[in-house]
């Protein structure tokens, strides 16, 4: 029985991708600095490993005995204080080291779509210097790069309940957010499969605009969307770069910058963002 290491399994996606692996027969280690994330997991999990990324001591050994890693360890919302440099690419590294001298065969890391159009933002250039390390470490890996996941898609829905929503220039931009569980299909798949780098998106194709509307419908309020210009937006972004710290920049020009340009990426899935909006309204 193959044995693998979920890291960043107290999130969205690694919650989804802990229930994945177990099904297909997979014997799961999880890692997790507060055990008390893994609660809603804790039936499909083996094995825990309490420790942080961010602290090499605590990983000691975390891989023995391990055939398989995956990492989604990554700041997307957490406010710890720390930098991109700190999580996404150093607490992967040192994931990275543990997995080599405990002679693990392949390493799945899971980045971000559309990277090489973002190289000068704070989030992405830890995630391109991570896999740079790990396609240099000689190990087996595979790199999934998703665009958007639907928990972020909850932005609008909350919007639409405060009854205005906001989109950037004219919100036409277009993605195809993709489910966790779907997504987490894509990352079992690739632990037996022989692709490098897997880009991945949803089943659907929408504008923001869209997505905004579909979200108005589902809690029954009627559309209202402001449009904010891009040279707002770019305002916003030079102000916040002078006076707030990475820490508080980062996320905010991520998040502002994926919000205006498209993220159409490859077709996967059976889950459809309407009804993630339902279950969640
Ligand atoms: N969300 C999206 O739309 C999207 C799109 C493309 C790519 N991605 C990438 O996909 C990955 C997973 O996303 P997600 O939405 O599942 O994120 P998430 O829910 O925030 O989960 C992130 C995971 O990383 C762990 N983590 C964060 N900071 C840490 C730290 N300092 N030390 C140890 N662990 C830490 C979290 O642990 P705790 O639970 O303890 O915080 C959690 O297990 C991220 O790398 C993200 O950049 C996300």
């Amino acid at each position: 029985m193959q044995k693998v290491l979920v890291t960043g399994a107290t999130g969205y996606l690694g919650k989804y991708v802990v229930r994945e692996f177990k099904e297909q027969g997979y014997v799961v280690r999880a890692l997790a600095r507060d055990p008390k994330r893994l609660e809603s997991i804790r039936e499909h999990i083996d094995q825990e490993h309490i420790g942080e990324v961010t602290d090499p001591d605590s990983l000691k050994g975390i891989c023995d005995g391990i055939d398989l890693v995956f990492s989604s360890v990554g700041i997307t919302k957490q406010k710890d204080g720390l930098t991109y440099m700190d999580v996404d690419y150093r607490g992967n590294k040192n994931l990275l080291d543990e997995a080599r001298n405990s002679g693990v065969s392949k390493f799945i890391f899971v980045s971000v779509f559309n990277l090489e159009k973002m190289k000068d933002l704070k989030a992405v250039q830890a995630k391109i210097r991570f896999e740079n390390e790990l396609m240099n470490s000689g190990m087996d890996y595979t790199i999934i790069s998703p665009n958007g996941f639907f928990s972020d898609m909850l932005e609008y829905l909350k919007m639409a309940e405060k009854g205005k929503g906001y989109v950037f220039g004219n919100g036409e931009y277009r993605i195809n957010p993709i489910h966790g569980a779907d997504l987490a299909e894509v990352c079992v798949k690739a632990a037996s499969g022989r692709e490098k780098e897997v880009k991945v998106g949803g089943p659907d194709l929408f504008t923001h605009n869209e997505i905004l509307m579909l979200a108005f419908e589902t809690v029954k309020k009627p559309v209202k969307i402001l449009k904010i210009p891009i040279w707002v937006r770019n305002f916003i972004l030079s102000i916040a770069r002078v006076f707030t710290s990475i820490k508080t920049y980062g996320p905010m020009e991520f998040f502002m910058t994926v919000l205006a340009m498209d993220m159409t990426a490859p077709v996967y899935g059976k889950r459809h963002l309407k009804n993630f909006f339902l279950d969640n309204c």
